[in-house]
């Protein structure tokens, strides 16, 4: 397998690699400036925010603490359901901390509802989002990100930790996949 294999499958690049490290480096001024002086607890939810978070944090100049969870919504095909199941929890006790969710993409926004209310449960001091991609229908979510790298047309899109079918995670743009590889 070459580097041909996984372009020959994409249809339109939306945003190069580079594009997506200026945007990264500018949310990570915006976000140390935000939290200066403070130590917050980035939660990344896996599988998809792997990619925006080692970026994210390793731009950041502020000190942090970086931790996962793991979460699949209940729901017919890809449609979120905001019924949310945790297939992998904190390590960390954010009580009293200040949590910065790290997100890939928000769609419906519902599985990120659904975390925000779960972790101010817990007695977080504060809970904000970060994503790195908007589409948009976040708009009507009812929850708002604090920090947006792009927003999106509604089309489905791999790369930068996004995956079809699990795959296409390791692509560094990010872009829509060609009709051949659905059929
Ligand atoms: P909701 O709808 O709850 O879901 O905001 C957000 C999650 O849905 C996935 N998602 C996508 N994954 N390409 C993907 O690879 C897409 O275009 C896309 N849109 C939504 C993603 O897991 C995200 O965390
Ligand atoms: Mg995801």
């Amino acid at each position: 397998m070459d580097a041909a294999d996984i372009s020959a499958d994409l249809e339109h690049v939306l945003r190069t690699a580079d594009q997506i490290d200026a945007r990264v480096a500018e949310l990570a001024a915006l976000i140390d400036a935000d939290y200066a002086g403070r130590r917050p607890v980035l939660v990344g939810v896996l599988n998809g925010a792997m990619i925006v978070m080692s970026d994210l944090c390793r731009a950041m100049h502020c000190h942090v603490e970086v931790d996962w969870m793991a979460v699949s919504s209940y729901g017919s095909g890809t449609r979120s359901s905001g019924v949310v199941r945790i297939l992998k929890d904190l390590t960390v006790d954010v009580a009293g901390r200040d949590v910065l969710i790290v997100e890939d993409i928000i769609d419906t926004g519902l599985t990120l509802s659904y975390l925000v209310h779960n972790i101010a449960t817990r007695g977080a001091a504060s809970v904000r989002v970060a994503t790195m991609f908007r589409k948009p229908e976040a708009l009507n979510a009812p929850v708002e990100a604090d920090y947006v790298g792009f927003d999106l047309p509604d089309e489905f899109v791999v790369g930068y930790g996004l995956d079809y079918a699990g795959r296409y995670r390791n692509l560094r743009d990010l872009a829509t996949l060609a009709p051949h590889v659905y059929r």
